[in-house]
């Protein structure tokens, strides 16, 4: 057991820790004489050209990964795209015409209200993209194309590693879409694929550097009953993820909003001591988050803040602070999804809980 957990006390920990290889291994190979290549796509160029419209289904944290990929998709390729749960999509009627990307995301590749949306949208008329970390999955299997993730098997019950997988192959995805619209450039591509391949390392100097704020927050939440998480933009994506990952290992209650959504509900939880944990990372739309934190604290709010190294400001609006590197507001999600991890372990863990096998849940869900 303790040879299979590579050293680490639980296989999250370890997972977590396998995340720049993750990326490393999912980039590899794709930048082809300076164009991006996405071959397992099995679609011309022409037929992806005429995509217009996008709709990302999937289940749980695949789910938010998916969130993520929507800002990417329409800010680079100017395609309308929609996330949703398959749950929800499958029973509803969207629009889907032969020019419709469904694209479903599954770490198990056998959710099933993952798989019957994508027979639904085929039996329509879209076109099916999956992306799974299990070769031969039905979810491959039943997909005109498939993005493995490079995650390998993932064991602990609460998916990390394969978010990011699952992250950094929409995020490719997004970048193709770009290119093949001729919505960005090819000089553009490349940098993208610079900054994008930084983000392993990044990721590794979270790890060895993040330890010691973790605690100090996780001793601070650990005690709590409740948690907000909040974020702006890609913060509030990322958001949902790490208070999904509290609540799943930690059984914390946790939910994730918008910060800009604060006033219209979720302020009136705050008082003495309650923690708020934001996403607040350097991005256009840093200066409306701190003014949202700014009014949390007023009101007594215990504030831990994901930031940008460097950002001395933000310690006037938060008790907490987590510094992670400097990244572009496209790729913020994959390096604050880390410290989020760590966190909401670190939590589990303090309150004694499995961190692996959390009650009621199940790894892959495949009956609705
Ligand atoms: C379960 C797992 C989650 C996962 C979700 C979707 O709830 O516990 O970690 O995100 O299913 O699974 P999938 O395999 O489709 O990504």
């Amino acid at each position: 057991d303790v040879a299979e957990k590579g050293g680490y006390p639980d296989f999250m920990l370890k997972e977590i820790h396998e995340q720049p290889r993750v990326i490393r291994d999912t980039l590899a190979g794709r930048l082809v004489g300076g164009a991006l290549s996405i071959d397992e796509l099995d679609l011309s160029v022409e037929e992806l050209n005429l995509i217009d419209r996008v709709y990302i289904i999937a289940c749980g944290t695949s789910y938010h990964a998916g969130l993520i990929a929507k800002n990417l998709i329409e800010g680079w390729a100017r395609i309308p795209c929609e996330c949703e749960v398959a749950s929800e999509f499958r029973y509803r009627n969207p629009i889907i015409t032969p020019t419709t990307l469904v694209v479903a995301v599954s770490q198990s590749g056998e959710t099933a209200d993952t798989l019957a949306a994508i027979r639904d949208a085929r039996v329509k008329g879209a076109r099916v993209f999956g992306i799974t970390n299990v070769v031969g999955s039905p979810v491959a299997r039943e997909s005109d194309g498939v993005i493995y993730t490079k995650a390998n098997k993932e064991i602990a019950v609460a998916s990390t590693k394969s978010f990011l997988g699952q992250v950094v192959s929409l995020t490719l995805l997004a970048m193709l879409l770009a290119q093949v619209k001729g919505k960005l450039k090819m000089n553009q591509i490349r940098l993208l694929f610079r900054e994008l391949a930084d983000t392993a390392d990044q990721v590794e100097r979270i790890l060895a550097e993040c330890k010691p704020a973790i605690e100090e927050a996780a001793l601070a939440c650990k005690d709590a009953r409740s948690a907000l998480f909040v974020g702006r933009g890609m913060g509030a994506a990322v958001s949902r993820e790490g208070a999904l990952k509290l609540k799943e290992i930690s059984y914390l209650h946790a939910e994730s909003y918008p910060a800009g959504e604060m006033k219209h509900g979720p302020i009136a939880l705050i008082d003495e001591g309650f923690p708020v944990i934001a996403v607040a990372t350097k991005s256009p739309v840093y200066d409306k988050l701190v003014s949202n934190l700014q009014e949390s604290k007023a009101r007594g709010a215990m504030v831990v803040a994901i930031a940008t190294e460097g950002d001395e400001e933000i310690r006037k609006h938060a008790d907490h602070v987590i510094y992670i590197p400097k990244v572009r507001d496209a790729f913020s999600a994959i390096t604050a999804s880390v410290p989020l991890q760590l966190l909401a372990r670190a939590i589990a863990v303090a309150r004694g809980c499995d961190v692996d096998q959390p009650r009621n849940l199940a790894k892959s869900v495949t009956v609705e």
